[in-house]
Order: structure tokens, then sequence, then C-alpha cells
């Protein structure tokens, strides 16, 4: 994503500017040009020779150069993205009043192309009136002001204000760089396992880590849609920006579904939902005794897909999926679940006991089959490269 990318990383006087220092490398690391200007209040906690040595580049904190070269129309103009990182509420205040009284501000002034402020600060200062109404003013006039998060602040007390995770300012900065093709989208995804409980401690399910799931939910958020994911019991940390619902079984993520398909335009339905669940759950743990356990009453759950297709509206997008073991049936089972269950594509992938397919970053081999004749087959790609491919094909598939 960020190989060969001009960006320009503006840094203002916060204390998370020391986490800054974790964004240039990661850019640089990955193949971005990466120049850096500072405000002088910045200087006082990051020295600007770490960014010189993390992006092997000189770093800015003058307006004017003997040089006679222009550098805020440079950094502003010849690049692909800008990024005030952290942004501070008085550079929140200068950008909405248009102010350039130094080499950030006037770059800000300058930028042609996107730009993603970072806000990080004491939540009394976040909820300061004139700090939200230049949020909303800078918002409306196209800049991304992403949203602080909440925790621990660097003055001790709790509350909304802190600098983001690192994988959310990335995941921030892809989304400018990336065609809005899902802008004004609802996509809703499931993922991850469903758990069956037979008493209070145990419970039939399978292996799935929801990874698939968070791939496309994600990629579906980076091209501007407004995601929902439904997850059944996982461990991965799901980003803010998507709205989670948690679930454990499958009568539970049957309900939350059929509560959220009705505002969906694209549903993935990559949950992996146990079929049977045990006809009765004990209230207290099953007891051992000394003879065998000859059987589980099992009964059927309810299919979730089945169950909602005949509730959908024109227009809405359905996508399922379907794991499977056999490698020479892959077809032929796709084809059958794409009819039975009457939906506009499905993804099959295989899958087997050491796991391959669950939790691991690529599929060995997928089958991606559409209602519309549409045919594709991957063998080894990675569920990142794939969740991409998979939005593109909706959001043409929708446009078409
Ligand atoms: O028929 P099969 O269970 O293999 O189909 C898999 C697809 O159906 C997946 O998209 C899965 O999320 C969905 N499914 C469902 N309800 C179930 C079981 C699977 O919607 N009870």
């Amino acid at each position: 994503m960020w190989e060969g990318k001009r960006v320009t990383v503006l840094v203002t006087g916060g204390i998370a500017a020391y986490k800054v220092c974790s964004l240039v490398s990661t850019l640089a690391k990955q193949g971005a040009k990466v120049q850096v200007a500072m405000t002088e209040a910045a200087t006082s906690f990051v020295s600007p020779q770490t960014f010189a040595a993390l992006t092997g580049n000189p770093v800015h904190t003058q307006l004017f150069q003997d040089s006679g070269e222009i550098l805020h129309i440079k950094l502003g103009q010849q690049s692909d993205l800008v990024v005030v990182a952290p942004a501070t509420a008085n550079i929140l205040a200068k950008a909405a009043l248009g102010i350039a009284d130094d080499l950030v501000s006037a770059v800000l002034v300058a930028a042609s192309t996107p730009v993603v402020l970072v806000p990080a600060m004491n939540t009394v200062m976040w909820r300061n009136p004139a700090v939200q109404a230049n949020v909303h003013l800078l918002t409306e006039r196209g800049y991304r002001v992403v949203t602080p998060d909440s925790g621990t602040l660097a003055c001790k007390s709790e509350g909304e204000g802190r600098f983001p995770p690192l994988e959310t300012v990335l995941d921030e900065l892809e989304r400018a760089l990336t065609p809005q093709v899902l802008a004004g989208k609802n996509v809703l995804v499931t993922a991850g396992p469903t758990r069956e409980y037979l008493d209070p401690v145990r419970y039939l399910s399978n292996p799935s880590t929801g990874l698939m799931g968070l791939e496309l939910a994600r990629a579906a958020w980076l091209r501007g849609a407004c995601v929902t994911v439904i997850t059944g019991p996982i461990s991965l940390v799901i980003p803010d920006y998507l709205k989670q619902v948690s679930v454990v079984s499958a009568r539970e993520m049957h309900q939350a579904v059929l509560k959220h398909f009705p505002e969906a335009d694209i549903l993935f339905m990559t949950a992996a939902v146990a079929d049977y669940r045990p006809a009765l759950e004990e209230s207290t743990k099953i007891k051992k005794t000394g003879g065998k356990l000859t059987s589980i009453p099992l009964e059927r759950n309810p299919d979730i897909l089945q169950s909602i297709m005949p509730l959908r509206h024109p227009g809405q997008v359905v996508v399922g999926f379907a794991a499977e073991t056999e490698s020479t049936e892959i077809h032929a089972l796709a084809r059958e679940k794409l009819a039975a269950k009457k939906l506009d594509y499905i993804v099959a992938n295989l899958v087997d006991k050491t796991q391959a397919g669950f939790g691991c970053r690529d599929q060995e081999k997928v089958f991606i089959l559409g209602a519309d004749g549409f045919q594709r087959e991957y063998s080894g790609i990675e569920k990142r490269d794939l969740a991409s491919s998979l939005c593109d094909l909706v959001s043409g598939a929708r446009a078409g």
C-alpha cells in the first residue's frame, strides 16, 4: 500500500508526538517517502533528529529557507497525503481559520492533497465547544479528523483524547487514499464461530478466528462504507471504526442479523455458524460417570442466510461463504449452495484439520461464483487481498 507514496507528516506540540515516531517509522519501512515538518513546540517533545533518522530525510521547522526553496508549497502540494499528528487544539483552530504563521500551518493552507488530522489532547480541551466547532468546520471542508481514543491520558485523567492505536491511524490514512466506492453504503459482516453450549463450561464450536470477516469489514470501511460486524466469540481486536455486535450462539447471531439486515446494502456472511446445537443445555456441569456417554442429541440451528433471503429488498447484495474440505468438490458445492440459498455470490474455500483456511493470513484455494455467471479462482491469496477484491466486486455489482 505505502510503497512509493509521498507522505508529509506535520507534528505539533503534544505529548503524543512520541507516538508519531512509530507511525513515521512504519510508513517509512513500508516504502513511503516521508517528509516531516514540526512546530517549534513539537521539538520540545521529540528531537527533529529522531524523525530525520527514521525517514532518511531532513526535518523542517522553519517557514523560510536560505536555500530559496518554497517548502510549504512543496510539502503541501508535492505529496499524496498530508497528516497532522498529533493535532493540538491550536493547530485545529489555525487550520479552521486559515492562519499560516509558521511552516506547519502554512503547509495546511497550501495543501492540495487529502489531509488527515489526528487530534490528541486532554478530555476537557477536546470537548471544549471551540475545539468541537473547529473539528466540525474542518470536517465539513473535507478534512478527515480522526476521533481520538478514550483511556488514561498523559495528565493522568481518564477520558477521550488519546492518540489512537497505530493500526487505526494507518487504516485512517489508507482510507484517505482509497476511492470511496462504498460511500453512503451500510455493510453488514458476520464473523467468527458460534458456540453451542452443552453445559455452562462446554460447547460445540469450530476454529474460525473471524479474520476473513474483519478483513472484509476493514476493506469495506476503507472504501467509505459504514460497517457493522456481528461477531461470535473471537479474540481479534476490533477497530473502533467498526460497529460491533457480539453474540455467542447461532440463535443469537440469527437475531442480530435479522435486526441489522434491513438497513444493510451489502451482507458478507463469513461467520462459521454451527448447523447443530445440543438439544438440551444442562444448567450445571455434566458429571462423568463410569460408563460411556453414548450420544449427545443435537437439533438444527436456523439457516440464517436462508431465513433472511425472503426478506431482502431490491438492490441488497448478499455474499455467502462455504468452507469445504474436499478440493475436488469445491466447484460443485459452491454451485449448489449459491442456488439453494439464492445468493448473489458465494466464496468457497478449502479448510482442513491443520486449520488451513482458519486463522491463517492466506487462503490456499478460493473459488468465487456469482449468480450472474461471474467466476474467479485463486490458489494462494492473502485474506486482505481477497477482501479488497470482493469489496470491489460487490461495489461494481451495485453500480451495475
Ligand atoms: O450450507 P453451509 O452452512 O455450508 O453454508 C455456509 C454459508 O451459510 C455461510 O455464509 C454461513 O455463514 C451461512 N450459514 C448460515 N446459517 C447457518 C449455517 C451457515 O447462514 N446455520
